[in-house]
Parts: structure tokens; C-alpha cells; sequence
């Protein structure tokens, strides 16, 4: 088992280039995007590395976004805002050496704490993500989060006060270090 360093900002110097989790569009975004929106604060990418090998192990990024009230439930929708202040967990990827290491745990634990955390400043209601495909669903199901039934674009969604009442942001869970 690989030790790996707790998430830490994405920084210039880091070598993208070598990081390869497997799926196309989510190498792209890191290897092109990654550091231009980080430097523009677009959004905040965090990366694990192997404290050994020093290369990236995996990397999630956030940044702030907003829902339509009437994607969420009816019972969700009455005295909210519209749109509605969300998270935007954009993209998670583990290198596909160390994939199937509870790595990718790991690193949504460390996402969920820092939107909960986030949310004691500036108000949020939700996680957003946008799966690429139903294997990716399956794994955001696996943490909770589910579809919105009224979004067209199938955006799955965790309400911060469901990760608050689960323990998420008490402290922080990552296995890392
Ligand atoms: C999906 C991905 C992040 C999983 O990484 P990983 O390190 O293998 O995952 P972990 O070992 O931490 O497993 C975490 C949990 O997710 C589950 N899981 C992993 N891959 C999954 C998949 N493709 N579909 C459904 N569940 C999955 C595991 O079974 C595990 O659940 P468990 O703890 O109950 O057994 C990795 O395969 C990857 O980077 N894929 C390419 C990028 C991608 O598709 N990212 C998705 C989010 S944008």
C-alpha cells in the first residue's frame, strides 16, 4: 500500500502530465484546465500524491455553483431561493495504478468536509455533481447523492444537511498521511 500526502492545493509545479485515471475527458480537463482555472479561481483542485514516487494518485475540484428550484423535489422547492446555492464537485479521478485502494474515498470524504465546512460561511444547500455516465451514477449513489428528479441533465445532488446529520464535517475523515 502506497502512503500518499493529505489533499493539498493544486500548484503550478505539479507534473500533470503523468496522471492517468483512465477516462479521456477527465485526463484532459486536469493535463489542460486544472491549473488555469485554479489560477483564475474557477475552481479549487486538491490532489493526493505518493509521498515515494512524488507523482499525483488522484485530484478532486469544487467550485461554487447554483440549482434551479424546480429541478428539486416538490417538497424541496417551497421557501427557497431560486436558483438555489449549490457546491459543484466538478471531477474526481484516481491514477488508474492505484485505483480499487479506497483512494477515491478518501477523497470524496475530504470534497463532503469541505463543502460542509464551507457551508458555516457562506450558505449552500447542496453537492452538485453531473455524472458522464450510469457507472459514474452508481458511484455517486454509492455516497448518498441522488438524481434530481426534475433536471433534464440528470444532476445528482447531497443535501449539506444530510452529510451535517451523517457526521460528515465533524471532523475531518480522510485516510491520508
Ligand atoms: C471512479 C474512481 C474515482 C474510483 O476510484 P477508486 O480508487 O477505484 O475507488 P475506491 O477504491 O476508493 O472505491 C470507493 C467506492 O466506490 C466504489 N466504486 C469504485 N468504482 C466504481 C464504479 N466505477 N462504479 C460504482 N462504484 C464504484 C467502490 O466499490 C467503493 O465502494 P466500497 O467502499 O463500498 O467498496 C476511479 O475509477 C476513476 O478515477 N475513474 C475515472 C474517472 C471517473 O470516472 N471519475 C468519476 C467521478 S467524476
Amino acid at each position: 500500500m502506497a502512503r500518499l500526502t493529505p489533499p493539498r492545493p493544486l500548484t503550478a509545479e505539479d507534473d500533470r502530465t503523468t496522471f492517468d485515471c483512465g477516462r479521456e475527458a477527465l485526463n484532459n480537463w486536469f493535463w489542460r484546465h486544472a491549473w488555469h482555472n485554479q489560477e483564475a479561481s474557477v475552481s479549487r483542485t486538491s490532489v493526493v500524491c505518493d509521498t515515494q514516487a512524488g507523482e499525483i494518485v488522484g485530484y478532486v475540484s469544487l467550485s461554487a455553483a447554483q440549482i434551479e428550484r424546480a429541478w428539486l423535489a416538490k417538497s424541496h422547492q417551497r421557501n427557497r431561493p431560486d436558483p438555489i446555492p449549490a457546491v459543484l464537485l466538478g471531477q474526481l479521478a484516481i491514477d488508474w495504478r492505484y485505483q480499487g485502494r479506497g483512494y477515491a474515498r478518501s477523497l470524496m470524504f475530504f470534497a463532503l468536509t469541505t463543502a460542509v465546512h464551507l457551508s458555516e460561511q457562506v450558505g449552500c444547500f447542496c453537492v452538485l455533481t453531473h455524472p458522464l455516465d450510469d457507472e459514474v451514477r452508481a458511484f455517486y449513489g454509492s455516497f448518498g447523492f441522488e438524481e434530481l428528479p426534475f433536471d433534464p441533465g440528470r444532476s445528482m445532488a447531497i443535501r449539506i444537511n444530510d452529510l451535517k446529520h451523517n457526521g460528515i464535517g465533524t471532523n475531518l475523515r480522510t485516510d491520508f498521511g
